[in-house]
C-alpha cells in the first residue's frame, strides 16, 4: 500500500513554490484544490520549498533534472532566478522579473504572470489602453504594475515618497513622476494603484493617499492583500468608488501560472474560494 502511494506520487508532475520565507504561501492550496476540481490531482501536485538566496542555483539544477514541471518564484528569487534559465519570455525580460518557470524536458523558460494579476482585474472595469494611471510606489511591486500602462501605451504617472526612485522608474517606463507630497489632486486619473507597502504590517493603520484625493470617477486598486480591506480601500468604499482588492492580483497571476504548468483552463471559482477562505477575515 505504502509503495503504491509512493509510486503514484513518483509519477505525478510536481510544481513547487520557492521563496524565503515561504511557509505562509497560499499557492500550494490554491493549485492543489484546482487540480482536484478538474480531476487532475492524480497527474499533478504542488508543494513548497524554502530556498535561501545562496541555495537558488542548487535547487534550480535539482528541479531541472528531477523534471519538476513548474517553479513558482517569490521573494527574494524573482530577479536572481533569471540567470539560471534557458529562455525568458519577452514580457518577463522587460519587467526584469520572473515569477513562473516552466520545465519542458529539462529546458527552463521563465515568465512573469504578476502583471496579469494587475491587468486582468483592471480590464474588467475599464479599457486598459484608454485609462490614465496614478501609480503610488516605485519599488519592486511598482515595476510590475507600471508595465501594464506601459505595454498598453497608456498615460501614467508614478508618485513616490522618495522622488529620486520615482524618477528612476519613470525614466525606464518613459512616464511622468512626482513625490507623494506633491499631489494636489488626482482628477486627471481614472485608476489609482497603491504599489507601496503602506497599509500592511506595521503600516496597517496608514494609507498612502489622503482620502480627499479620491473622487467618484476613480477606480482604486490596492496591491496589498493582507489585510483583505486596507485603510485605502475602506476610504475608497466610503466614497462609493469602484475598488479592486489585492486578492485579485494573487488570483489572476495564479490562474495564468496554472495554465502554463498544466495546459488546462484554470478554475477561477475554486481558486478564488481558497484565497477568500484564507485571507478574508
Ligand atoms: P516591494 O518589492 O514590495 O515593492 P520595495 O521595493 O521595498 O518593496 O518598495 C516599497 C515601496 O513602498 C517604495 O515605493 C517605498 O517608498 P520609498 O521608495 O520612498 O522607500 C514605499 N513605502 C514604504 N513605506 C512607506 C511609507 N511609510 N510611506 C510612503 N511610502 C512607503
Amino acid at each position: 500500500m505504502v509503495y503504491k502511494q509512493i509510486g503514484i506520487k513518483k509519477n505525478k508532475k510536481r510544481c513547487v513554490i520557492i521563496g524565503d520565507p515561504v511557509e505562509h504561501s497560499l499557492s500550494p492550496a490554491m493549485h492543489n484544490e484546482a487540480y482536484k476540481s478538474l480531476g487532475i490531482d492524480s497527474e499533478f501536485y504542488f508543494d513548497k520549498q524554502r530556498v535561501k538566496s545562496e541555495e537558488l542555483g542548487y535547487y534550480i539544477d535539482k528541479f531541472r533534472t528531477e523534471k519538476v514541471r513548474g517553479i513558482t518564484c517569490t521573494i527574494p528569487h524573482k530577479v536572481e532566478v533569471m540567470k539560471y534559465l534557458d529562455e525568458i519570455d519577452e514580457v518577463a525580460r522587460k519587467i526584469g522579473a520572473v515569477n513562473t518557470v516552466v520545465n519542458t524536458n529539462g529546458t527552463l523558460k521563465g515568465y512573469n504572470t504578476d502583471y496579469l494579476g494587475v491587468a486582468v482585474p483592471i480590464d474588467q472595469c475599464i479599457c486598459l489602453s484608454e485609462a490614465r494611471y496614478a501609480i503610488i510606489g516605485a519599488g519592486g511591486a511598482a515595476r510590475g504594475v507600471a508595465f501594464v500602462p506601459f505595454q498598453e501605451g497608456a498615460y501614467m504617472k508614478i508618485f513616490n515618497r522618495t522622488k529620486d526612485k520615482a524618477r528612476e522608474l519613470a525614466e525606464e517606463f518613459n512616464c511622468d513622476y512626482a513625490g507623494i507630497d506633491e499631489i494636489e489632486n488626482l482628477d486627471e486619473f481614472d485608476v489609482i494603484i497603491n504599489a507601496t507597502s503602506v497599509g500592511m504590517g506595521d503600516l496597517i493603520d496608514e494609507t498612502p493617499l489622503v482620502k480627499k484625493y479620491i473622487t467618484s470617477k476613480h477606480i482604486v486598486f490596492d496591491a496589498v492583500y493582507v489585510p483583505y480591506e486596507t485603510k485605502l480601500l475602506r476610504e475608497a468604499k466610503e466614497k462609493g468608488v469602484k475598488m479592486i482588492h489585492g486578492i485579485e492580483m494573487l488570483l489572476y497571476q495564479g490562474m495564468a501560472q496554472f495554465e502554463l504548468y498544466t495546459g488546462h483552463k484554470a478554475p477561477e471559482y475554486i481558486m478564488r474560494k481558497v484565497l477568500m477562505e484564507n485571507l478574508k477575515f
